[in-house]
C-alpha cells in the first residue's frame, strides 16, 4: 500500500465535477451482468473506450449512431471520455437510411415493439429525445424539459477512470463498465455491465438487481432475458471479437499495436498512464 497516495478525490481529477449533475448517488442497479471473457482485462477495457471498432463489429448500429464522428477527450492521467451522437447515421452510411429507418433501428436495439413515426419535418434524433424526456423525468421525479439538451437525453457519453472503471453519463438509465482480472489468469478477465437507473430524491432506493453470471463459454446472448435481445447482441459481437484480439496480440510480428491518432487516443492515454505507474516502481 502507498502511504503517500493521493486522496481518491484528487485521483479522480475532473470526474467528480463532470459527474455531479448525473446524481449517481440517486441511482440503483437495475441490471448487473458479469461474464468471463477469454482475453486480458486490458483488451476488454480498451474495446469499450473507443467507438472505432463499431463499423466492423456492430453493423446494426450504423443507421443511428454517428460512430466515426465521435468526440474523444482526455484529461490528466486518469480520466477520458467519448461522446457519440445517437439518432444520426454514421457518416459512412448517411445516405442509406431515412429518418424513419434510423428511428426503427434504434427501437429494434432496445426491443421496443412500438414503432413511433417520425413526423414530416422532424428528425429521428428529435423524436427519440421526445420519447426519452418523459422517461427521464419520471425516473428522477424532476422536470428536465427546460434545462436539458438532446445530447444529455440520448447520446453515448462514456467516461473512464484509470485503470478499469467506465461510467456513462446522462439523464436516463446509464451503463457502467468494470473490467477485472480473473484471478492470476492473464488470458481471461471478468467484464461487468451495470445499468444504473435514477430514482426520485426523498424516496427509498429500489433493491439492486441480482448479479447474472455468464461463464467463459456462455455468450452474452444467454443473458438476453435480463439484458434484452438487442442489447445482448451488441455485447455478443464484442464478446466474440475479444478472444480473437487477444490471440492477435501474440501473433503480431511487430510486437506492438498501431493505434489511430484520434479515434484510439483514449487507449494511448490509458497505456501512457499504465507505463508511468509501471516505470515508477
Ligand atoms: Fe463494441
Amino acid at each position: 500500500m502507498d502511504e503517500n497516495a493521493p486522496s481518491l478525490q484528487e485521483y479522480m481529477e475532473v470526474l467528480p465535477q463532470h459527474m455531479d449533475q448525473w446524481k449517481h448517488e440517486q441511482r440503483f442497479v437495475s441490471m448487473h451482468v458479469e461474464k468471463v471473457i477469454a482475453c486480458n482485462w486490458k483488451v476488454a477495457y480498451e474495446a469499450f473506450i473507443e467507438s472505432y471498432h463499431a463499423i466492423a463489429t456492430h453493423p446494426q448500429l450504423m443507421p443511428f449512431q454517428a460512430i466515426d464522428n465521435s468526440q474523444y477527450d482526455v484529461w490528466g492521467d486518469h480520466v477520458s471520455r467519448t461522446i457519440t451522437a445517437y439518432g444520426v447515421a454514421n457518416p459512412t452510411h448517411a445516405d442509406l437510411y431515412t429518418e424513419q429507418q434510423s428511428l426503427d433501428a434504434m427501437m429494434a436495439l432496445i426491443d421496443l415493439e412500438d414503432r413511433p413515426q417520425v413526423p414530416p419535418g422532424m428528425t429521428a434524433r428529435e423524436v427519440y429525445a421526445q420519447l426519452n424526456l418523459p422517461v427521464a423525468n419520471e425516473q428522477a421525479g424532476e422536470d428536465f424539459s427546460e434545462r436539458t439538451t438532446m445530447s444529455e437525453l440520448m447520446d453515448s457519453t462514456l467516461y473512464s477512470l484509470f485503470p478499469n472503471f467506465a461510467p456513462w453519463a446522462g439523464h436516463g438509465t446509464v451503463i457502467t463498465y468494470r473490467h477485472r482480472p480473473n484471478g492470476d489468469d492473464v488470458e481471461s478477465c471478468i467484464m461487468e455491465i451495470f445499468l444504473l437507473t435514477r430514482y426520485p430524491e426523498g424516496t427509498e432506493s429500489p433493491a439492486d438487481a441480482p448479479t447474472y453470471r455468464l461463464n467463459i463459454d456462455q455468450p452474452f446472448s444467454e443473458g438476453a432475458e435480463v439484458m434484452g435481445a438487442g442489447f445482448s447482441n451488441v455485447f455478443n459481437q464484442d464478446g466474440a471479437n475479444l478472444p480473437q484480439v487477444q490471440k492477435g496480440l501474440k501473433a503480431s510480428k511487430k510486437g506492438t499495436v498501431s493505434l489511430s491518432n484520434y479515434q484510439e487516443v483514449r487507449i494511448r492515454h490509458f497505456h501512457q498512464t499504465l507505463d508511468k505507474y509501471i516505470n515508477a516502481k
